[in-house]
């Protein structure tokens, strides 16, 4: 048996993975894992699978099949990971969801390689959500900054709307919601909410354009 089946079989039969209810994209399984993706989850987390969800992790629908290298998946104490509907997570991109912490995708979307998907507490992306290569989103610092002596906030949930289209190397900061169908610039690093249907570039983003739309 090839190794990617072998390795999405496991993964399907896996204690830590909860099948509310599956799709059946791949010989009736909950996923189509890549043989090279490593995988650091600890017994306490779970991933979770609803409205037929099904995740591709560590393929890449366009052309960088290859160069982007292994999916991370690491899952600390605790952890929830849920999918709730058709999910691709695309090769060199890292999920690590900290202990306690959760994150959860909506159908149709994908993240495309090299992206990076960090939640201390919680990120949500929302349905059908277009993620390019080389996107950070993360909830949390990792480091405590203090001013006068007062901490900031270290940690906070980060939830993306639906239809959301994020460029290539954009990075998501704690705190920031994106509202439906809005558009991050490549290279953007968002530190404040974004509306919907608005377009923000830059670093911090701003807002450039409103009322937008995209196809394809
Ligand atoms: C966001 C984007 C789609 C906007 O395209 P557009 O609607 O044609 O926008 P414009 O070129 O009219 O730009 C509007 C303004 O924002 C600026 N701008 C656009 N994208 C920017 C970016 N990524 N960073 C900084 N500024 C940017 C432009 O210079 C322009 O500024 P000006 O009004 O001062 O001249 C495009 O710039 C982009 O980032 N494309 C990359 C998409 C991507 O990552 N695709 C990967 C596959 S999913």
């Amino acid at each position: 048996m090839p190794f990617h089946m072998m390795r999405s079989f496991a993964f399907h039969f896996s204690r830590r993975v909860v099948k509310n209810s599956v799709s059946k994209q791949y010989l009736g399984l909950c996923a189509y894992v890549n043989a090279n993706c490593i995988f650091d989850i600890d017994r306490s987390a779970r991933i979770e699978f609803n409205n037929n969800g099904f995740l591709v992790l560590g393929t890449e629908r366009s052309s960088f099949r290859g160069w982007v290298g292994p999916s991370k998946l690491y899952m600390r104490e605790n952890s929830k990971l849920i999918f709730n509907g058709y999910t691709q997570i695309g090769g060199g991109s890292l999920v690590w969801v900290l202990e306690n912490g959760r994150i959860e995708f909506g159908g149709g979307g994908f993240t495309a390689g090299k992206s990076i998907i960090i939640a201390k507490e919680s990120v949500k992306i929302g349905n059908n959500c277009q993620i390019a290569w080389g996107v950070t989103i993360s909830d949390h610092d990792f480091h405590r900054t203090f001013t006068e002596g007062v901490q900031n906030l270290e940690t906070a949930p980060v939830e993306i709307g639906d239809g959301v289209w994020i460029g290539m190397n954009a990075t998501i900061l704690k705190g920031v919601r994106v509202g439906e169908r809005a558009i991050i610039g490549a290279g953007s690093v968002v530190t404040k909410d974004v509306p919907a249907f608005s377009m923000v570039v830059g670093s911090p983003a701003k807002i450039v354009k409103n009322n937008v739309e995209f196809y394809g």
